[in-house]
């Protein structure tokens, strides 16, 4: 029997995805300003960005990538632990910690890469990583990365989580992971339950707060400020520039043991270049702008419970009860993109999210609003989707 060629093999996976309504494919948008785009030529208000505060339009984060590149040029020219560490890394480090209220912090060029770093380089063979089942695909990746046994608890049970961090190695290090806010359901975690568990297991407590960042709690530190928490030394703080704050680079502040053995061992920090200046320089002022203008948050939260009401009185299923990240449940993908494609006919742009990013049979269009947007654009919002769902017969 003559084996396939390569390309005909791919393009037979790639046939057996597109049955299954599961292709995914690049959709270029015009320039956003965080309220509009156009996309493949029609103006849309945007409900698909995770620019939460509007930051990445604000002009003083502008400047502070133009000014830092005028300066420090374009790139920092090597990894940060050979010529690459220039002193905005310093200063960004010490304003993520002192935002956090941590003892230390580390930036990596992307969230992503902070999430692989962190869990590959703390946990290891004969370490125990207990991690939530609705979990970023990152963390994921990262437990796999890390060789550690990997334990999933159902999503949010903290009884669950507990008795499988009980069951850890006596000498190894366990880990609790999850997100603070889950992206794709816009739930928070149950990190009280969550804190007093790692605490009476002994394990280091890891929350990726990618998109609690900014957004939740009164001075916008994350959903541990928003639950009343403050971080304890053995909880390790991990989040990202590229949503709330408008620009890019992922960050982990904890304990000093913890950042250190992060700078010796976190492959994703070690073994690429540093994040140029502009974008650190960027995150800097987006860190300024989370307290000098707060209003933005407290307009995002009302627009968000507006959009949420408006969608609640048409009898639309939302997957969680607050915040900005506002999933609309539809159930198979075929029909999601269905809605997904009605909806930008209404001038709406909110792709459909399928299969691997959620659980199969619970695709969804996930709404995600901005103090970008007005009360007008909610109204807008909630109008168009019930069109959509007449029009995609849902
Ligand atoms: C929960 C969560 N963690 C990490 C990431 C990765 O962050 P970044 O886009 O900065 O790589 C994302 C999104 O992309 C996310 O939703």
């Amino acid at each position: 029997m003559s084996r396939p060629a390569p390309l005909e093999l791919l393009a037979r996976r790639a046939a057996e995805h597109e049955k299954r309504h599961l292709t995914r494919r690049l959709v270029c948008v015009g320039p956003a300003n965080g309220r509009w785009v156009s996309v493949q030529g029609r103006r849309c208000l945007l409900l698909a960005s995770n620019d939460y505060l509007g930051l990445s339009s604000h002009p003083r984060l502008a400047e502070a990538a133009l000014e830092a590149t005028l300066t420090c040029g374009t790139g920092a020219g090597a990894s940060r632990l050979i010529s690459g560490t220039l002193e905005l890394h310093l200063r960004l480090e010490e304003a993520i910690a002192r935002f956090k209220e941590a003892e230390a912090a580390l930036l990596f060029p992307t969230g992503y890469m902070a999430n692989l770093g962190v869990l590959s380089s703390l946990a290891g063979p004969g370490d125990l990583i207990v991690s939530d089942q609705l979990n970023h695909a990152s963390l994921i990746d990262a437990c796999r990365l890390s060789r550690a046994q990997v334990r999933v608890y159902p999503h949010g049970d903290v009884a669950a989580a507990e008795g499988l961090l009980a069951q850890g190695p006596d000498d190894g290090l366990r880990l609790l992971v999850s997100d603070g806010v889950f992206s794709m359901d816009g739930d928070l975690a149950p990190l009280p339950g969550l804190l007093a568990a790692a605490r009476r297991q002994g394990a280091l407590l890891v929350i990726d707060d990618a998109h609690g960042t900014g957004v939740w709690g009164a001075r916008g530190r994350g959903s541990l400020e928003h639950c009343g928490l403050k971080p304890t030394p053995e909880t390790v703080m991990i989040g990202t520039f590229s949503k709330a704050l408008g620009g890019l680079g992922g960050f982990a502040a904890g304990a000093r043991e913890v950042i250190q053995s992060l700078v010796n061992g976190a492959r994703s920090f070690i073994f690429t270049t540093a994040p140029p200046p502009a974008q650190v320089a960027v995150a800097l002022a987006a860190l300024g702008l989370v307290d000098d203008e707060p209003q933005r948050r407290d307009k995002l939260h009302c627009l968000a419970a507006l959009l949420r009401g408006l969608l609640i009185e048409q009898g639309l299923t939302l997957l969680s009860e607050s915040g900005p990240i506002v999933p609309v449940l539809v159930g198979p993908a075929d029909r999601a993109l269905a809605l997904a494609q009605a909806l930008w006919q209404q001038g709406v742009f909110a792709p459909a999210i399928r299969p691997p990013t959620v659980p199969q049979g619970s695709s969804r269009l996930r709404l995600a609003v901005s103090a970008a947007h007005e009360e007008e654009d909610m109204h807008l919002a909630a109008r168009a989707l019930a069109a959509a769902c007449r029009e995609a017969g849902l």
